[in-house]
Formats: structure tokens, C-alpha cells, sequence
């Protein structure tokens, strides 16, 4: 019988091989042996530090934002020439990002439309949303909960995100479902099927044509609602935002927090359901669960990377990179470096600095969400365990906890469980 010889880790193809999805921090060990900033053999220079991690995500003077969805696959449509390329990424910018979105954005223009979406989630806002999404939550559980077992993911995370942003962006339900159905119908960002590809948003071109209709009517008839502050927003300079600007940064609201908070939720829960004492500890101190999704999103966060196009010859760390290098942003292997966090496998529950990780990036890009999302899923933890007794693996759907058979998303991107079935005892 011929023996298979494995391929050694470190030599594997991270965007298209799915062995690594199971474990891809194994992997990013792998290649943090050489370096807390390395090149790998298809010249990708791949940062697993977090010192060098956050320092590439705060320099954007010499680094692009360009390709940070396309990811550092997808061949440039020019050849890079010199030791500063920003012309010619300029000159191609179009190709390279067709969907144009915010997170491709860089300099002047990223700082006007940041500036907008600044403003829109506000800890006041996030306060006054807060009870609806209480209510929202307990709906959505106690449906569950009748029912003694659901896919947290697919039946409870999933809709549950969308209409809390849809909600507070002044979606009308009437469309809910049907932009539900066209992002469930797609590829997740950073398909790993289709890497080599530059993958366009089907999901986004769909919802542009009602965006653009909610926009312009919120523009003629003003409401109380997120969609008109958007509709009605103007660039720091004062000049009025044009309309198809709030369309795309609307549009990337509704879309870009969907699948990496749904995601987070089963990250969390699949913690709560294999660790023993966890749920003990957290229902006894409802007050420690903002601390443990902290935790979470270090160690199991829903974005592994992101990336970028080196603009001007630099260093990150000790690693010269030449103008038009991509650069592949670890920001999941930046939560592991033990040179910044102690044991950094271990679930520990108010780490000190817990707040510094890179789960939402940092610097100029850093997650507009991130307020609503460690809102949103704090609160839904709340509701499940103010429903339930006890949580636990649905072992007839997953096999026993450890031995489970749980298949990850098949994304370079996104790190998150396709779906996860669990069994609710109510209280
Ligand atoms: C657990 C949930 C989430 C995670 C892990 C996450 C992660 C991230 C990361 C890592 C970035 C930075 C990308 C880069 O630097 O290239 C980012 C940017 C962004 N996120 Fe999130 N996100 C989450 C939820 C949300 C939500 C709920 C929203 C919207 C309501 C949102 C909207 C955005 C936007 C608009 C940007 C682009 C910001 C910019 O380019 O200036 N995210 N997110």
C-alpha cells in the first residue's frame, strides 16, 4: 500500500488548502517558527507578530489598503516600478477593487468617508438600541427554546444580526428577508474556492438598487433614523457626501458586520459548550461575559487576516518589503504571539490588556462595528442564559465535544463554523 506523505505544514497553500481551516493556528505556527514576519515561497510576505502586525496596520502612508479584500492572490493588473508605486495603484484602483469599498479605501478619501461612519454609532445610539435588541434577543431564544435544540448560527445568530442592523439603519422589513437570502446564496469573503479570483459582491450589487432608493428618499423626506444622518451627510470640508458614496457606505454597513458577527457567536458558543465550568462561571457572573467575548475575539476571532499592498519600499519589523509586495495581515496568528500574550492558547477571562487585541484591526481602518458588535452579542448571550439551564452540544447532530465533527467556513478570511447545533434546557 503506498504510504501518503503529508505536505510539511508551513508548505501548504493557506488560500486554497482546507486542511488548514480546521486548525489555521497550528498553521500560523508554523510559519511564526521563521519569524514573526516572513516571506513565503510565492513571495507573500506573511505577518504572524503582533508588534509588526500593528505596526503595518498604522502605517498607511506606506501601505495600501487596496487589496484588502481581494486578498494578496489575486495577480496586480501592472507591474510594480520603483520604490513608490501609489501612482500606479491609484492609476489601477478601479480594477483592483471594482465593488469600491470603504475598507479599499486610502488616504484623503478614506479619511472624508470615515468621518461619516464615525458618527453613526455613538454610544448613545448603541444605549437607545440596546432594548431592542433585548427584545429582539429574548424572541429569537425563546423560539429556540420551545423547540429544545437549534443551529445557533443559522437560526438564532444569523437573523438575529441582521435585523439588529437593519433595525438601525431603518431597513424596511419587507426587504429583510429577501437581502438575508441573496448573502446566504454567496460565497463568504475570502472564498477559498474561488481564491485566484477577484471575487466580486454579487450580494452587494443586488442591494444597491434599494439602498439607493431608501437614500434618495430619505434625502427628500427626512426621518429619525441612521439611513438619514447617511442620507444627509457631509465630508469634513462641509461639501455635501454624493449620493452613491452613502449608498456603498450603507450598503457595507448592512453587509460587512453580518457574517463576522454571526460568526462570533458560534466561536463564543462552541467555547461555552466544550469548556467545563465556563457556563457555570458566566451565569453566576453575567458581569464577566463582555470580558469572556473579549477572550473570544482574541483567540477565536471571526476575522483571521487582512491585507495589504506594500505603496513605498519600508520595513515591518526587520523584514525589508519593496513597493508592491503583499502583505498578509495575521491578525488571528497576532492574537497568539507569545511575545505579547502569556499562554496564549489558555481562555482566560480578564487578561490584562485584554483590549489591545486585533480582532477588529487597528489604526485608520480600525472596525466601524466593533461597538455594535460587542453590544449585539454580549446581549444575546444574556438572553440564552436567562432562558436556559444549562447549553450542550448536540451530540446526535456533532459527535461528543472534542471528537466532534464541526466544519469551518471555507474561507481565508473568515473564521466561523458553518454551523453548530445545540440542545437548550429551558429554566
Ligand atoms: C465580530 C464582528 C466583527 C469583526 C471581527 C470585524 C472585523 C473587522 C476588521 C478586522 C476590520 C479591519 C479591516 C482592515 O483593516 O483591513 C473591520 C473593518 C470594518 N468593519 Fe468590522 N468586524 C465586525 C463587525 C462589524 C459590524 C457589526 C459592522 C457594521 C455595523 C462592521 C463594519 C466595518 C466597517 C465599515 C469596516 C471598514 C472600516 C474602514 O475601512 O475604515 N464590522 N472589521
Amino acid at each position: 500500500m503506498a504510504t501518503v506523505v503529508e505536505q510539511p505544514l508551513a508548505q501548504r497553500d493557506y488560500f486554497t488548502d482546507q486542511s488548514i481551516l480546521r486548525d489555521p493556528y497550528e498553521y500560523f505556527e508554523a510559519i511564526r517558527a521563521t519569524g514573526p514576519v516572513a516571506r513565503l515561497d510565492s513571495g507573500i510576505v506573511f505577518v504572524t507578530g503582533f508588534d509588526e502586525s500593528v505596526e503595518v496596520l498604522r502605517n498607511v502612508d506606506d501601505f495600501s489598503s487596496v487589496i484588502s479584500t481581494a486578498g494578496p492572490v489575486v495577480p496586480l493588473p501592472f507591474t510594480p516600478q520603483g520604490s513608490d508605486i501609489s501612482e500606479q495603484i491609484e492609476a489601477h484602483r478601479q480594477e483592483m477593487a471594482p465593488t469600491e469599498l470603504i475598507v479599499t479605501y486610502d488616504g484623503a478619501a478614506h479619511s472624508a468617508s470615515r468621518a461619516i461612519m464615525n458618527k453613526l454609532f455613538v454610544p448613545a445610539r448603541l444605549k437607545a438600541n440596546e432594548a431592542f435588541m433585548h427584545r429582539l434577543a429574548a424572541e429569537v431564544v425563546a423560539e429556540q427554546v420551545a423547540k429544545g435544540s437549534c443551529d445557533i448560527i443559522n437560526e438564532v445568530a444569523t437573523p438575529y444580526v441582521t435585523l439588529v442592523i437593519a433595525d438601525l439603519l431603518g431597513v424596511p422589513p419587507e426587504d429583510r428577508q429577501k437581502f438575508r437570502e441573496v448573502i446566504d446564496a454567496g460565497p463568504p469573503p475570502g472564498d477559498m474556492n474561488a481564491a485566484a479570483e477577484n471575487q466580486q459582491s454579487y450580494s452587494l450589487m443586488f442591494m444597491a438598487k434599494f439602498f439607493h432608493e431608501y437614500l434618495s428618499e430619505r434625502r427628500a423626506n427626512p426621518r429619525e433614523d441612521v439611513m438619514t444622518e447617511l442620507a444627509n451627510a457631509t465630508f469634513p470640508d462641509g461639501s455635501e457626501a454624493p449620493l452613491m458614496e452613502v449608498v456603498k457606505l450603507a450598503m457595507f454597513l448592512f453587509a460587512a458586520g453580518q457574517d463576522t458577527s454571526a460568526k462570533l457567536i458560534g466561536n463564543a458558543m462552541r467555547f461555552l459548550v466544550e469548556t467545563p465550568g465556563l457556563q457555570a462561571e458566566l451565569r453566576a457572573n453575567p458581569g464577566r461575559i463582555a470580558g469572556f467575548l473579549e477572550e473570544v475575539l482574541r483567540l477565536e476571532g471571526s476575522t483571521k487576516a487582512t491585507f495589504r499592498l506594500v505603496k513605498r519600499d519600508t520595513r515591518i519589523g526587520d523584514m525589508p518589503v519593496k513597493a508592491g509586495d503583499k502583505v498578509f495581515v495575521g491578525l488571528a496568528a497576532a492574537n497568539r504571539d507569545p511575545r505579547r500574550w502569556d499562554d496564549p492558547r489558555d481562555l482566560r477571562i480578564g487578561r490584562d490588556r485584554i483590549a489591545q487585541h486585533v480582532a477588529f484591526g487597528r489604526g485608520a481602518h480600525v472596525c466601524v462595528g466593533a461597538p455594535l458588535a460587542r453590544v449585539e452579542v454580549r446581549v444575546l448571550f444574556e438572553e440564552l442564559f436567562a432562558q436556559t439551564s444549562d447549553i450542550a452540544l448536540d451530540e446526535a447532530v456533532h459527535g461528543p465535544a472534542g471528537a466532534s465533527n464541526l466544519a469551518y467556513e471555507p474561507s481565508y478570511i473568515i473564521r466561523g463554523l458553518e454551523d453548530l447545533h445545540i440542545k437548550l434546557t429551558p429554566r
